[in-house]
């Protein structure tokens, strides 16, 4: 068990809440990181294999938008499959900056990217890139930010808003590619966020799993079952950990009853059309450049370009 850190801090509070909350960003120590690699994989999780495959087919027009000798920053950089893509088809680029909330994967990943681009100069960041706080390192080039997997999906609008904005400083005038997630037909959505395997039910129960495991919290996980449903009004999924029953679990020496029901809201994943997320865009400040959909028009990738050069 550690010390009580920002993980205790923000469990506490979400579970003194109503609706009680946690954000998703604590779902990924390292056997959530795992299991997030896991839903990657899965046929239903369609999002990771159409971002990969637009990634792979539209390669030289990405490097043409990013252009010579840029620095990558990668938000959110947990397997480095995707920037890897991107970093092949780049010409000359001088830095990659992969910033992560879990360090498991940086220093692996890290040292395989040196090893593929020799001179690439490649600085880890273990960060929380949703705080206003994170220092990145002084540039080392031309900064182009990438944040893929539709992460952006995880903040309600107007904190998205919010992080786009920062990002935009962070870049110093450079753009930024953004995979972002598509409106669709529930029951595709449904069935990402409810696997066969329950991977996704593992993932999500692994919140409480860590919260026994570092905190010494006494989470029963019989007692909990995952919920992911989709809100059309809000354009999102929401993920619950549901109680099965009227219980009380202790953590941090404090007792929390939870009826039969009553639930823990753990993620949003928001989904755009590509004019609203481009709305999205623009009120943070990013000027909207090309976009790049699969046939089957599930995903979005985003080429964005400050709208001006004031910060
Ligand atoms: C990493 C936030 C993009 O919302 O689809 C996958 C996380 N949650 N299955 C998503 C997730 C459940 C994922 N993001």
């Amino acid at each position: 068990m550690s010390e009580p850190g920002p993980f205790a801090d923000e469990l506490l509070a979400g579970l003194r809440a109503r609706p009680r909350a946690v954000a998703p960003k604590w779902f990924y120590d390292e056997a959530g990181s795992r299991l997030f690699e896991r839903i990657c994989e899965l046929p239903e999780y369609y999002p990771t294999r159409t971002e990969l495959a637009l990634l792979d087919r539209h390669a030289p027009e990405l490097a043409e938008c990013i252009g010579a000798d840029a620095e990558i920053v990668e938000f959110g950089a947990g397997a480095s499959r995707k920037v890897r893509l991107l970093l092949s088809a780049l010409q000359r680029p001088v830095g990659f900056v992969p910033v992560d909330i879990s360090g498991e994967h940086l220093a692996e990943a890290a040292e395989r990217l040196r090893a593929e681009h020799p001179g690439l100069i490649v600085r880890p960041l273990v960060g929380d890139y949703t705080v206003e706080g994170l220092q990145l390192p002084p540039p080392a080039g031309r900064r182009v930010g990438f944040y893929p997997g539709s992460s952006i999906g995880n903040f309600e609008p107007p904190w998205a808003v919010r992080l786009l904005e920062r990002y935009r400083r962070w870049l110093q005038g450079g753009g930024l590619l953004i995979g972002v997630d598509l409106v669709k037909s529930p029951a595709l959505l449904h069935a990402a966020y409810n696997d066969a395997q329950g991977v996704t039910a593992a993932f999500n129960l692994n919140l409480l799993a860590r919260a026994n495991r570092e905190l010494g919290a006494d989470f029963d996980l019989a007692a909990w079952e995952h919920a992911a449903h989709y809100q059309p009004s809000l354009q999102r999924i929401e993920m619950h950990l549901v109680s099965r029953c009227a219980q009380q679990v202790r953590l941090g020496g404090e007792r929390f009853d939870f009826d039969e029901g009553e639930s823990i809201h753990t993620e949003n994943s928001y989904k755009y059309s590509v004019a609203g997320f481009q709305a999205l865009a623009r009120r943070a400040g990013w000027a909207p450049q090309a976009v790049w959909i699969d046939g089957a028009r599930r995903f979005s990738l985003h080429w964005l370009q400050p709208a001006s050069t004031e910060p």
